[in-house]
């Protein structure tokens, strides 16, 4: 039968590191060797993208039995497929035979997937069915019920599908905690949730992954430079200024959500006065459903990532997963989200104001991929990779709020988000396993709902 998951086996692996030696949140300075390193990077497929859940698809997605797509949880290829059960599964695209990739189409609809190599053939549950010619095997040869390809532990939250390979991991609750409370305002402002739009839009950029992850996160700052002219052709003018009042850094477990309190900033970039209408109507629904401060918060100037790799803007609906390919490539997956319940033509809307602006011919996503490029290529040198970047904005600005939950810091301009996001990295590639990661924040909703 299968050996046990690798990350089971040596308790003491050779090489292990403090990878606090790279990341300092007091101090405020990350090690740009982090963004570059081969050796860095080999752990991070370990200890972050084998052991931490990650998106995989909507159930929006999925609508049917049968329907699939295919992804990656670190390098590792999975299906994602609706199973006859009706569940959804995940498991390694890749063959038990010789390990040849088992489905080469991005989405459809299958009873099966068979093998192009040999021609095994598994279920859309992951099961080995069958090999030709079953007289080459004599019996004890293969126990079929031990052979099909490794599957991923699955949780949904809000019709969004998550896994994860560890099987020491916490339950997708405890993984998202309280972020779960920002995450509401995205997925659940309106009765019937959300929906992924048709299409994958797929690119690639010459950057390490944690560049467009940390941008997410809380990166507003650069808004206002990198964006001035694709903000004004999209908003007729500049960006108003800076102002600090009522904007924050919140963050729990690593994820992040940075945001403005009023405004309809993000959705007015969109172009579209009928998004805005939409939106103006339903706000006084959103605080009856979720409250007023989560009514205010959405729609502001906003951006959002979750640990590791899965960010999205909750204004101008673009979501996305950033996919590593080694320490000096990404692959980027974008999809545009819309409420479910929205009128068509406001979807459209949202589509087109979305691809406008965050798609990689878009007014504002070209000139952030230059950028990270940039940030990954200069570490080439071997005295500039040794040096530190420079993450202390805001280090004093910690507080408590009495309704917003996680570790809030105040004003939007700030890298309070981004120095936990490597703080959580840290633990994460110190830890032999999940019960060394240790705990930073007490959640105020353990073990109940956010709505
Ligand atoms: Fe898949 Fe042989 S490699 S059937
Ligand atoms: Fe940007």
């Amino acid at each position: 039968s299968k050996p046990e998951l690798f990350l089971r086996k040596p308790k003491n692996r050779p090489g292990r590191d403090n990878y606090f030696r790279y990341v300092n949140v007091d101090a405020g300075w990350v090690d740009r060797r982090i963004f570059w390193d081969e050796a860095i990077y080999e752990r991070e497929l370990e200890a972050i993208f084998a052991r931490c859940w990650q998106f995989v698809a909507h159930d929006s997605q999925l609508p049917n039995i049968g329907d699939f797509v295919t992804t990656y949880i670190g390098e590792d290829g999975v299906i994602v497929s609706r199973h006859t059960d009706g569940k959804a599964y995940v498991y390694l695209n890749a063959c038990t035979h010789r390990g040849n990739k088992i489905c080469f189409a991005d989405e459809g609809n299958a009873r099966r997937f068979t093998c192009n190599y040999h021609g095994w053939a598994f279920s859309t549950a992951g099961e080995l069915l069958g090999l030709p010619s079953e007289n080459a095997y004599d019996p004890g040869d293969i126990d079929r019920t031990q052979w099909g390809p490794r599957r991923a532990r699955v949780e949904t939250y809000k019709g969004m599908i998550f896994a994860t390979f560890d099987p020491d991991a916490p339950g997708l609750e405890e993984y998202l905690g309280d972020y779960r409370w920002y995450l509401d305002a995205f997925l659940d402002n309106d009765e019937g949730g959300i929906e992924f739009l048709p299409g994958t839009i797929k690119s690639y950029a010459n950057a390490n992954w944690k560049f467009g992850v940390e941008n997410f996160i809380g990166d507003a700052y650069h808004a206002w430079w990198t964006h001035d002219a694709g903000g004004r052709a999209m908003m007729g003018g500049p960006f108003p200024a800076y102002d600090p009042k009522d904007t924050y850094h919140a963050s729990v477990n690593g994820h992040g959500w940075e945001f403005a309190l009023e405004g309809f900033g993000d959705i007015a970039i969109l172009g579209s006065q009928e998004v805005t209408d939409y939106y103006a109507a339903l706000k006084p629904k959103i605080a009856a459903r979720l409250g007023e401060l989560r009514a205010r918060l959405f729609g502001s100037l906003a951006s959002a990532a979750m640990f590791p790799n899965m960010t999205f803007l909750p204004g101008i609906h673009t979501f996305r997963m950033w996919l590593p390919r080694g320490p000096r490539k990404l692959e980027l997956r974008i999809w545009t989200v819309v409420n479910k319940n929205a009128p068509e033509s406001v979807k459209q809307a949202i589509n087109i104001g979305c691809n406008m602006t965050f798609n990689p011919a878009g007014t504002l996503e070209m000139d952030d991929g230059e950028n990270w490029e940039g940030n990954t290529r200069t570490n080439r040198g071997w005295v500039s990779r040794h040096e530190k970047l420079h993450y202390g904005c805001g280090k004093s600005r910690q507080i408590e709020h009495p309704e917003l939950p996680g570790i809030v810091h105040e004003g939007q301009f700030n890298d309070a988000n981004q120095r936990l996001f490597y703080q959580r990295w840290a633990d994460l590639m110190n830890a032999k396993s999940w019960s060394d990661v240790p705990q930073r924040y007490a959640p105020r909703y353990a073990g109940r709902p956010t709505r």
